[in-house]
């Protein structure tokens, strides 16, 4: 698959199955995230990747965070949440998450290390494309959460940028590619007349 079939071919799965990319598969995945376009070449993303038991115990780490945050606010903690919490990296048979670490470089701002971990992310997931797999981008709370962050391997001035979902889509599941209408999102700029 060419570069912009597989743009155009990336569609979201909520749910993944079995197999995830692996081996030369994954090691190419990996790759093509770390070839991301990278200001000053701080090389500030990094690539955390959950499977099997691991996701399952992750899902504890998860739920603990949720108690965390409602318990830091007053709030109760909802059996259901607590559930989806503990069960979330269960969409997926990999998940890759994708950070960036901060540095106190004096060029290169931190706005700017987060975008390049997040062309990591994006690359990551049109190589999965391109080699056949399935994907979905999440964040939501977990990746803004400080027990998380830390459980993960990342610093409190560090950021997560995603939770790559990566699997097989199933029978029948793919969704077909889209060119983007592009109505309103361009403009040729002119100088003032
Ligand atoms: C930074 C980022 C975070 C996202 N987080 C979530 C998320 O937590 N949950 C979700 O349902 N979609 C999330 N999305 C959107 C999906 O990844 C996806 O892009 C969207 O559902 C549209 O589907 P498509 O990728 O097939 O166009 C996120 C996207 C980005 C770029």
């Amino acid at each position: 698959m060419d570069a912009l079939d597989a743009i155009f071919s990336r569609r979201s799965t909520g749910r993944l199955t079995e197999p995830a990319p692996g081996g030369d598969d994954l090691q190419q995945i990996l790759e093509a995230a770390a070839a991301a376009p990278d200001h000053g070449e701080l090389r500030p993303f990094r690539f955390v990747l959950l499977t099997g038991v691991a996701k399952d115990a992750f899902g504890q780490v998860l739920a603990g965070a949720y108690l965390a945050r409602c318990e830091a606010v007053g709030a109760s903690p909802t059996p259901g949440q607590l559930t989806k919490e503990r069960t979330r990296l269960g969409r997926a048979p990999l998940v890759l998450v994708v950070g960036a670490v901060h540095s106190d470089d004096e060029v290169i701002p931190w706005v700017e290390q987060q975008a390049a971990a997040q062309a990591a992310a994006e690359n990551a997931l049109i190589a999965a494309t391109a080699l056949g797999y399935g994907s979905m981008w999440r964040t939501g709370d977990p990746a803004y959460d400080q027990q998380v962050k830390g459980a993960l391997g990342f610093g409190p001035h560090d950021a997560v940028v995603g939770f790559l979902y990566l699997g097989t889509v199933n029978e029948g599941g793919a969704k077909p590619p889209r060119r983007p209408d592009l109505d309103g999102l361009v403009t040729w700029w002119e100088p003032p007349a």
